[in-house]
């Protein structure tokens, strides 16, 4: 089927319970329109998600891609590996697909990039 840019998808945020975050173990359903980002849709819906720079350069807000589909339009930098492994940057990933993301997942990519010789892996890994 196709979708109009202001068609919107469902979301499911899921917090693993080993996680710091004050959500651990909480999942959120979200409508996400697909010119939106994830990170400013949790925002809106007063789901809190960690996140610094949200332009897709500083990796804090790393998420896996459980199913579903989104894109990265505007990220500053975010590799085909990245996506081959199924990291997503949800400060800049918009919905093209009904979704499920796993969120806090900053530790994980900061290994797969430094395992990868990316940025910022090694030097963020080395502090
Ligand atoms: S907040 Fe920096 S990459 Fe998402």
């Amino acid at each position: 089927m196709t979708q109009s840019a202001s068609e919107t998808w469902s979301v499911r945020i899921v917090v693993p319970e080993t996680s710091s975050l004050d959500a651990a173990g909480e999942t959120f359903d979200l409508e996400v329109r697909e010119d939106e980002t994830i990170l400013a849709a949790a925002r809106s819906a007063g789901v809190w998600l960690p996140a610094d720079c949200q332009q897709g350069w500083c990796t804090t807000c790393a998420a896996r891609l459980v199913d579903g589909d989104v894109a990265h339009p505007n990220a500053r930098r975010y590799y085909d590996e990245d996506r081959e492994a199924g990291f997503v940057l949800p400060c800049t990933a918009k919905p093209r697909a009904d979704t499920t993301l796993i969120v806090g997942q900053y530790d994980d990519f900061l290994e797969f990039r430094a395992d990868h010789g990316r940025p910022p892996g090694s030097s963020k890994l080395d502090t």
